[in-house]
């Protein structure tokens, strides 16, 4: 039987982002099997991969060597009780292929019998036949060829990965990820950028409810809230508590901007961070109890003191409890001038949304434009983490078309095209001829109808831009854009 592996799976055997795969799976360089890639074709296509060099293994001695603090040493390994049932299940695997070995073993030497029984009465040319193919058995059996043993050293990698990581997939939504450490499965979902249904997060309210499909999984927090029988029996769990063994599949809704409640809760601010004059970002916390649900691209009211205003999240949904709110200071908004020369850390600030709808369309794997005008930048930053952690798109570029406020955060868009090798970063300075610009960025795309563009900026500079790049081509439907206050 061949040894199938998921795409995400080998991604991370061979180290290489799941986008490069999918490219090499397009141009027929690399062939898969319902989804699938088979072990074989895995030791062709990447002939020179290191099996020998365990990432995970170094990955937990890295952490033993930092000497990470306990709290942070758990989360890094599996919840003991899954690492028990891994081990078992691995342990089951290795007693079927032991048991497998020793049939074969059975097998050879009655056939090697067989074979000297038949030798001692047959024609001498078949006596010359028989002991040629013994002799060929036996010396094959004895030694074992080198693609046998790349074939060995892969698939403990991926046994061991097995071990530290267990591979979901959501249905019907098709959205991968990997749960790692003590995560539960709406933790890593939550981690990896997909935005399941859920409330509390801490078992009592049942909006995380979804059903296995396949695969097992354990429980690994109690709960309160307490499913049907009926329930238990369709394989329904709680993704807040629950973590699974092995590879599983996982029928559950992946909401839209539009599933998502407005939610009010009190959160902490963590600290102000004044890029210039002009533009600061607002970096708050949510409570442990309370996470703030949003996707990528939407914005919040933010309230503090008698003074309030809405503003777009710059950060991912990825972040856990963390949310970065980016004020430009303008006239007549009180809670920017809060946030320039009273708010510090500790202080608390009242959240109520997400509000906008302007999100990613993740069913889309196309390439992305993404058109950032000044401080449009804070909603596009998270639209472009956002995509990042769902390793989407086949390729992402950000045109900044900068304000008085300059690129502030130019430093950060560099490190993300250094460290992806499908993002490009364009800076433009500011300019008094937007149309000629705009003109001139477009001309870079002669096949703009494969794209999806996201924008951010006003009203205004959304209008024109709109204009070009639908006139250049792209179709209507792939233009998503949402206009700033002025
Ligand atoms: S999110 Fe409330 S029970 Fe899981």
């Amino acid at each position: 039987m061949s040894h199938l592996l998921p795409l995400s799976r080998v991604a991370r055997l061979v180290n290489q982002p799941r986008h490069v795969l999918q490219a090499m799976i397009r141009n027929g360089s690399l062939a898969t099997f319902d989804g699938m890639i088979e072990l074989d074709e895995l030791l062709r296509a990447f002939p020179d991969v290191k099996w020998d060099d365990d990432p995970e293994l170094r990955r937990v001695n890295e952490i033993k060597d930092q000497a990470f603090a306990r709290r942070v040493r758990d989360r890094a390994l599996p919840d003991k009780e899954v690492l028990v049932a891994r081990l078992n299940e691995l342990g089951d695997e290795y007693a079927a292929a032991k048991a497998l070995l020793l049939h074969y073993g059975a097998v050879m030497r009655w056939l090697d019998e067989k074979i000297e029984e038949i030798e001692e009465s047959a024609s001498a040319e078949t006596h010359h036949a028989l002991h040629t193919i013994r002799a060929f058995l036996l010396r094959n059996l004895a030694e074992i060829p080198a693609e046998a043993a790349q074939a060995r050293a892969a698939i403990a990698a991926e046994r061991k990965l097995k071990i530290m990581s267990a591979h979901v997939t959501i249905q019907p939504s098709g959205h991968e990820f990997f749960v790692e450490g003590n995560d539960t499965l709406l933790d890593a979902a939550l981690r990896n950028g997909v935005s399941l249904n859920y409330g509390c997060s801490n078992g009592n309210c049942g909006e995380c409810k979804a059903r296995v499909v396949s695969g097992e999984v354990k429980k690994v927090h109690a709960h309160d809230y307490v499913l049907k029988d009926s329930e238990k029996e369709a394989g329904v769990i709680l993704l807040c508590a629950y973590a699974p063994v092995n590879d599983v599949v996982i029928e559950a809704n992946v909401a839209g901007a539009r599933d998502i409640p407005v939610q009010q809760l009190t959160a902490r601010v963590k600290s102000v961070e004044v890029f210039n004059s002009r533009i600061a970002a607002l970096h708050i916390l949510a409570p442990r109890s309370q996470r703030l649900r949003f996707l990528g691209g939407q914005y919040i009211r933010l309230a503090c003191g008698g003074a309030s205003g809405s503003y777009a999240i710059a950060s991912c949904p990825c972040e856990d409890r963390h949310i970065e709110v980016q004020v430009p200071r303008r006239p007549g908004d009180a809670f920017a001038d809060l946030v320039f020369t009273a708010l510090k850390a500790n202080d608390s600030v009242e959240v109520e949304g997400p509000y906008g709808v302007c999100v990613l369309d993740e069913d889309s794997p196309r390439p992305v434009i993404f058109l950032a005008f000044g401080a449009g930048f804070a909603p596009i930053k998270s639209l472009v983490q956002h995509a990042m952690s769902l390793e989407l798109a086949e390729s992402m570029d950000l045109h900044w078309l900068a304000d008085a406020s300059g690129h502030y955060q130019d430093n950060l868009c560099r490190a993300w095209t250094d460290a992806l090798d499908n993002f490009t970063y364009v800076p433009h300075p500011p300019t008094d001829d937007l149309d000629a610009l705009l003109a001139q960025i477009v001309t870079d795309y002669p096949d703009l109808h494969r794209f999806d563009v996201y924008a951010s900026g006003t009203a205004a500079q959304l209008d024109v831009a709109r204009t070009h790049f639908l006139g250049a081509g792209l179709p209507e439907a792939r233009w998503f854009a949402e206009a700033q206050a002025a």
